[in-house]
């Protein structure tokens, strides 16, 4: 069992065991919590992880940039350790911006998608 604190809903905990992903397990526990595909695609389910480790290898929305701001993939994510997250849109606050002011570098891409095989660089 692990602890996941949502420190944006007055530090209120929940205890799971890591057996479904955290948006199926803390929605089962009463928390409200917003997605969409629920496959890890569309981004909806996005909160960002204050503290601990979370196992999100299946997750295909998120670029290196959004991942290193910690944010997590609450549909496929399994907790590793006990939990601190802030959930909901206003955990958005660094997951988009602005790519015409501020474009992404190629280092913050998924490497699969960073170089197109049919162009030598
Ligand atoms: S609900 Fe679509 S990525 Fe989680």
């Amino acid at each position: 069992m692990n602890k996941i604190i949502i420190a944006n809903r007055g530090n209120s905990f929940f205890k799971v065991k890591g057996s479904k992903p955290l948006l199926h397990e803390l929605r089962e526990l009463g928390l409200d919590l917003p997605y969409g595909c629920q496959y890890g695609g569309c981004i909806t389910c996005a909160a960002k992880l204050i503290e601990g480790k979370v196992d999100q290898r299946a997750q295909v929305a998120l670029n290196n940039r959004q991942i290193n701001d910690g944010y997590v993939i609450l549909c496929v994510a399994r907790a590793k350790t006990d939990c601190t997250f802030e959930i909901g849109v206003e955990s958005h606050d660094k997951l988009y911006r602005n790519p015409f002011i501020d474009p992404l570098a190629s280092h913050e891409l998924k490497a699969n998608i960073a170089t197109r095989k049919d162009i030598k660089e």
